[in-house]
């Protein structure tokens, strides 16, 4: 089975609350929420203010994808915010272990984040401690950006890694998934598909979740 998380960052954020439901009424029951701090990635978006609004209007599992710089001052502090699922990026934290377990001891689902030029065995050490793996499909930074056509080979390795070692870990994926991909990416052993564009393109939540669920199960 697969869920789909649809990111809010490319929805209206003049209405949060209809695109919220609006997805919900579709069938995602992960909400993904992109938190930029104009230092790891070059744009800033949302923080724990918001994070805490969206917690008071829906019962939706809130994934908090966490694109900045020192992760471990903020990550559990998200799940107090109502986060139920916080990633940070391996590449920005030092100290991956110790902020993973942070998350989980607050409650979390710890997920660790890993860019397209990221090499996958730098995930190792760190598995066991996590529920889940981003696994980027772009540079973070940006919605509406091409899917970059390695993180397929990519994701089938990580599979691999993962049911290797027997661990009931997670696979979620990030950046340029549409109709159009959908398919391969569960395929080849993606668990949870985050989309933006695919599912706020056309203006219309609800219907863009449906497309998606359709398109990767006329293949599946
Ligand atoms: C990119 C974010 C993504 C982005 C996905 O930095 O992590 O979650 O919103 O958007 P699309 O699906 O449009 O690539
Ligand atoms: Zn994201």
């Amino acid at each position: 089975m697969f869920e789909i998380a649809p990111s809010l960052l490319s929805s209206d954020f003049t209405k949060l609350a209809e695109e919220i439901a609006a997805v919900g009424a579709g069938g995602a029951k992960i909400l993904h929420v992109d938190v930029m701090d104009g230092q790891f990635v070059p744009n800033i978006t949302i923080g724990l203010p918001i994070v805490k609004s969206i917690r008071r209007i829906t019962d939706l599992t809130i994934d908090c994808h966490l694109m900045i710089v020192e992760p471990n001052r903020y990550a559990a502090e998200f799940v107090r915010a109502g986060a139920n699922m916080v990633s940070v990026h391996v590449e920005a934290d030092p100290h991956l272990q110790r902020t993973l377990t942070a998350i989980r001891e607050a409650g979390g689902q710890a997920g660790i984040a890993i860019n397209p030029a990221t090499a996958l065995s730098s995930l190792e050490e760190g598995l066991p401690f996590a529920d889940f793996v981003l696994l980027m499909s772009v540079n973070p930074g940006f919605g509406g950006q091409k899917y970059i056509h390695t993180a397929t080979d990519k994701l089938r390795r990580l599979r691999r890694m993962i049911d290797e070692r027997g661990l009931p870990t997670k696979i979620e994926i990030d950046g340029g998934i549409d109709a159009s991909n959908i398919a391969k990416v569960i395929e080849t052993g993606a668990d949870i598909i985050v989309s933006g564009t695919g599912v706020f393109g056309d203006g219309d939540g609800e219907k863009g979740v449906k497309a998606l669920i359709e398109a990767a199960t006329v293949w599946t």
